[in-house]
């Protein structure tokens, strides 16, 4: 109900009475004007006039009912420690592929190589339960596909020159955008589902905790809709994944790359190695040079760019 009232106060934007509305939403107008009550107090600013309702503005909120197509798959939660840990627990118990679990922010974020991330007010944090018919060693593209859409979606929504690292997180220049997190259960190798977390800096301000950091709304100057751009991302996704082809995956992250053509130092908790970054394959391993022209293919690890030394 609260969605197709939006829809339609947004439709409408002058006054709309309340007897249009319960005509058109087949319902009474007690019950509309319990849920114009319900979206006030949740920071609409629905104006009630003798004519009718007006919506004058919606807070960037990411309420299911924003998302109607998805709003029986989606949990937005004010507080949580980690999205992680709510979409696991309901991916156990079973719930439908393409579930959502957003936070308005995290008091322990999770990222990778069990590091933390920071989640104040402002910025995206989700998760997405993803159930694919595949074996476990095709995982990784899901997340590949993830952050080629976010980069897309950010560079189309926001003009910023966004670019991709290996393996999946969102750069600015040297500075990151957003990171993405990735857990799975299997049973006898075949997936029972994929989890996919992605923090995005959109209106927060991560600089202060995080020295490589920055946010959209730093680098623009005035701050974005979190709605409109989860929205955009996650139908996007939808859409690649659907029918996901990981030829044209790889290529497009490779046309977005940050870290081909480098020299890096990829660091893992066993060893630290050092190369080019010449390629990726179609599961998302990182192919270095090392010495010698040796090619080593990496699986996971913290990728670091390697600055070019000045001449000698
Ligand atoms: C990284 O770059 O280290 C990965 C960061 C992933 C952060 C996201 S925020 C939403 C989801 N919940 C978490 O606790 N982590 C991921």
């Amino acid at each position: 109900m609260k969605s197709a009232l939006l829809t339609w106060l947004r439709s409408h934007p002058d006054v709309v009475s309340g007897e249009t509305l319960s005509t058109v939403l087949h319902t009474s107008r007690v019950t509309i004007w319990n849920h114009i009550q319900k979206l006030q107090g949740l920071g609409y600013d629905i104006q009630a006039t003798p004519k009718g309702y007006r919506l004058a503005a919606s807070p960037d909120i990411p309420y299911p009912f924003e998302f109607p197509e998805r709003e029986g798959r989606m949990y937005y939660v004010e507080t949580i420690g980690s999205t992680m840990d709510l979409a696991k627990t309901l991916a156990r118990e079973g719930c439908p592929h393409g579930t959502v679990v957003v936070a308005e922010r995290q008091t322990r974020g999770k990222g990778r190589l069990r590091r933390t991330w920071i989640s104040d007010v402002g910025g995206l944090y989700f998760t997405i339960v993803l159930r694919p018919e595949i074996p476990a060693s095709h995982v990784m593209r899901y997340p590949f596909a993830a952050s080629v859409v976010l980069c897309r979606t950010i560079r189309r929504m926001t003009g910023i020159d966004a670019r991709v690292k290996w393996p999946n997180d969102i750069l600015v220049g040297q500075a990151k955008l957003a990171g993405m997190l990735c857990e799975m259960e299997a049973e006898t190798d075949l997936v029972s589902f994929v989890n996919i977390g992605i923090g995005v800096n959109v209106n927060n301000d991560p600089e202060p905790a995080e020295q490589k950091a920055c946010s959209i709304r730093n680098i623009l100057g005035h701050p974005v809709e979190r709605v409109a751009l989860l929205r955009e991302f996650l139908d996007a996704y939808e859409t690649v994944i659907g029918a996901l082809d990981p030829v044209a995956v790889m290529r497009e992250w490779k046309s977005l790359s940050a870290t081909l053509g480098k020299q890096v130092r990829i660091v893992t908790p066993e060893r630290v190695t050092e190369g080019r970054a010449v390629d990726i394959d179609a599961n998302g391993n990182l192919i270095l040079e090392t010495q010698n022209r040796h090619l080593e293919t990496i699986l996971y690890g913290d990728c670091f760019e390697i600055p070019n030394q000045p001449n000698a």
